[in-house]
C-alpha cells in the first residue's frame, strides 16, 4: 500500500482519484461509469455486446446496416461537413454509415471522441485499413471537452452522433444539461442523431443487465480491480456481489455492487468503510418512450427530424436538427 499524492498523477488519474474518493465518501456512495472503459473494461464491453440477452447492439446494428442509405441522406446537405462521435468505441455500428458516405463520395472529416485512448488509438489504427479514404482524427478525452474542441477544428458544419444508448447512462437532470451543452456548441442547421432504449418487458430489459454468465457482473466488479491497479486500493471483490433493478414507470434500469460483510477499504492512505448490505450505485441505463424523447428534443433547443427504429422497435436513432 503506498500513499497517493495527486503530485505523482496525470490530470487525467488525478481526476479519477478525485472523483473516485468523492463517490465513495458519499452516503449513498457511488461510481461515475465514464471509469468502466480501461482496457480490460473495453475488452468486457466487447463480451457484453456478443451476449445474446444484450439485444441493444443488434438493435442499433439493425439500424445502421439497414438504413445507412436514408441515414446519409438525411446529413449529406448541400456543403462538406465534420461527423463527430462521442464515445465512437469500437465503430462497428457506424462504419455502415461511414462506408455509405464514403461511396458516395461527401466531403466530410470522421472526429471519433472517447475517454478510453486504446479505443481512440485502435480507430485511428485500424478505420483506415477499411476505408483508405477516410479523414480520421481521434480525439481522447471526455465528451463536452472533446466536442468543444472538435469543433473548433474547422468551419464546416457539424453531425454529431452519439450511438450505444450512451445518453442512458446520465440521469434526467445530467441528460437535460448535457443536451444544453451540446446545443449551445451548435450552429443552426448542425445535426444531432442520438441513440435511445426504448421502454419494453422489464424482465427482457434486467436479463440484458445482468446476464447469466456474469459479463455485466465482471463488467461492474472490474471497475473495483482498476481502481486496485491505478489508484493503490486493495478492494477484494468477493465481497461484493452485482445487483440490478429496473422501475418499468420511470425507465430507470440501476447497477449497484452490494458489499457482502462489514469490512474497510483503502484507497492509498485513505479507510474506505463499509456494512453489511451497503450498496455502491454504479451505472444508470435508462430506458425512454417515444414522447420522453420528444419532451427531451424540444426542452433541448432541438427540432425533430426523423427516428429510424429497428426491426423489432426495441431502439431508436432519433435524427434532430438545431432550429
Ligand atoms: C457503451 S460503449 C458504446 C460504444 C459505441 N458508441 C457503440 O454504440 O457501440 C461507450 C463508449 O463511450 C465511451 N465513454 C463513456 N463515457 C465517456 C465520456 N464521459 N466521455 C467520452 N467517452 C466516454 C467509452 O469509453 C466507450 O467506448
Amino acid at each position: 500500500m503506498y500513499p497517493i499524492t495527486t503530485g505523482n498523477l496525470t490530470t487525467v488519474e488525478s481526476l479519477f482519484l478525485t472523483e473516485t474518493l468523492a463517490g465513495l465518501q458519499a452516503c449513498p456512495k457511488f461510481m461515475h461509469a465514464k471509469y468502466f472503459y480501461d482496457e480490460r473494461g473495453d475488452y468486457i464491453f466487447q463480451q457484453i455486446m456478443e451476449m445474446d440477452e444484450y439485444y441493444l447492439t443488434n438493435a442499433e446494428m439493425n439500424i445502421f446496416s439497414n438504413q445507412a442509405e436514408q441515414i446519409a441522406e438525411l446529413i449529406k446537405g448541400d456543403t462538406p461537413f465534420d461527423l463527430i462521435e462521442l464515445g465512437a468505441g469500437d465503430a462497428t455500428k457506424s462504419i455502415h454509415l461511414l462506408r455509405v458516405l464514403g461511396k458516395h463520395n461527401l466531403e466530410f472529416s470522421y472526429l471519433p471522441i472517447d475517454i478510453s485512448a486504446h479505443v481512440i488509438s485502435d480507430l485511428e489504427d485500424n478505420l483506415p485499413k477499411e476505408l483508405p479514404e477516410l479523414d480520421i482524427k481521434g480525439l481522447n478525452g471526455d465528451y463536452l471537452h472533446m466536442l468543444q474542441k472538435g469543433i473548433t477544428l474547422s468551419n464546416r458544419r457539424k453531425v454529431v452522433l452519439f450511438m450505444g444508448a450512451n445518453i442512458g447512462n446520465m440521469d434526467q437532470a445530467e441528460v437535460q444539461t448535457f443536451l444544453g451543452s451540446v446545443r449551445k456548441l451548435l450552429a443552426k442547421g448542425d445535426m444531432l442523431i442520438i441513440g435511445f432504449d426504448l421502454k419494453k418487458n422489464p424482465k427482457q430489459i434486467l436479463a440484458a443487465y445482468n446476464d447469466s454468465k456474469g459479463i455485466t457482473s465482471a463488467f461492474n466488479l472490474n471497475l473495483l480491480e482498476r481502481i486496485n491497479k491505478e489508484l493503490g486500493g486493495d478492494f477484494e471483490l468477493e465481497n461484493f456481489e452485482h445487483y440490478v433493478s429496473y422501475d418499468p414507470e420511470s425507465g430507470a434500469c440501476k447497477s449497484y455492487l452490494i458489499s457482502l460483510k462489514d469490512h474497510i477499504v483503502h484507497i492509498g492512505a485513505v479507510t474506505i468503510p463499509f456494512v453489511k448490505d451497503e450498496y455502491i450505485y454504479m451505472e444508470i441505463s435508462q430506458k425512454y418512450s417515444l414522447e420522453d424523447i420528444e419532451r427531451l428534443a424540444s426542452r433541448s433547443g432541438f427540432q425533430y427530424e426523423h427516428n429510424f427504429f429497428d426491426v423489432n422497435r426495441y431502439f431508436v436513432d432519433a435524427v434532430w436538427t438545431v432550429s
